[in-house]
């Protein structure tokens, strides 16, 4: 009699499986841990290089308050890399730590402020280093808007549109607004007001569970008899 299969695609913390976004994208092993449980890992980028900022505060907020859904890993160089330069070979170690980083994580989490009009330079400048290696590419994203209501449109809109030109995966239920008010900010540097801090926690946890079930392949279990 032959043996009978099984189809099934395992829950995220079972432990049975070892799933990770190399299986998807041939990178080397993100959220990957010994025990075969996958926790996902959220990269979260500042667009902002100012030392009190709100974005970083708020990135900062999700990184301390992450608990075991997810793993957050602040990016901290966006002042180390140079000026875009197509061609270049080799490249500077700051943009090689940028593919290095972005390559270790299943996501990745933008917050940014907007000036004049559009996202920062410097960010701008760090999604043109991605182009070429296709850092970005079908990797899940996500941004929160920390600015006032009615204020950082246009760093939304033209953020969606590079992250789309690099072919990121934009997690729509992980994106929004949660305003931070810098006298929200705490002597700590992180977020205190409880709502915007709880929301900011939501949004990384929508985008690791999304992560997860994007690195999960349906899983055939042999039955025993
Ligand atoms: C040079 C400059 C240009 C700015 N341009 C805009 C703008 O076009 N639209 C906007 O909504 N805010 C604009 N702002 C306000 C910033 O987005 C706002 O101060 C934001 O909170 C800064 O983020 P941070 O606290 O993370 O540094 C500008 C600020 C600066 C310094």
């Amino acid at each position: 009699m032959p043996t009978p299969v099984v189809t099934t695609t395992p829950t995220r913390w079972d432990g049975a499986f070892e799933t990770t976004a190399s299986s998807r994208r041939n990178t080397p092993g993100p959220g990957q841990v010994a025990a075969g449980v996958t926790t996902p890992r959220i990269l979260l980028i500042s667009g902002s290089t100012r030392e009190a900022s709100t974005n970083t505060a708020a990135l900062r907020t999700v990184a301390a308050d992450a608990g075991s859904d997810f793993v957050a890993v602040r990016y901290q160089g966006l002042l180390d890399l140079p000026a875009f330069v197509p061609g270049t070979d080799p490249e500077p170690p700051a943009v090689l730590a940028l593919h290095r980083q972005l390559a270790e994580v299943d996501a990745v989490l933008f917050c940014t402020p907007e000036y004049a009009g559009m996202i920062p330079g410097s960010l701008k400048n760090l999604l043109e280093w991605t182009v070429g290696n296709a850092d970005l590419s079908d990797k899940p994203v996500a941004y929160v808007n920390v600015a006032y209501e009615g204020r950082g449109e246009a760093a939304v809109a033209t953020l969606r549109t590079v992250l789309g030109y690099v072919g990121a995966e934009l997690v729509e239920a992980a994106c929004g607004r949660i305003t931070v008010l810098q006298s929200a900010v705490g002597p700590d540097g992180l977020v205190a007001d409880v709502d915007a801090r709880t929301r900011l926690n939501a949004a990384a946890r929508a985008l690791a569970a999304h992560a997860a079930r994007a690195v999960e392949p349906a899983t055939t279990v042999r039955l025993e008899n």
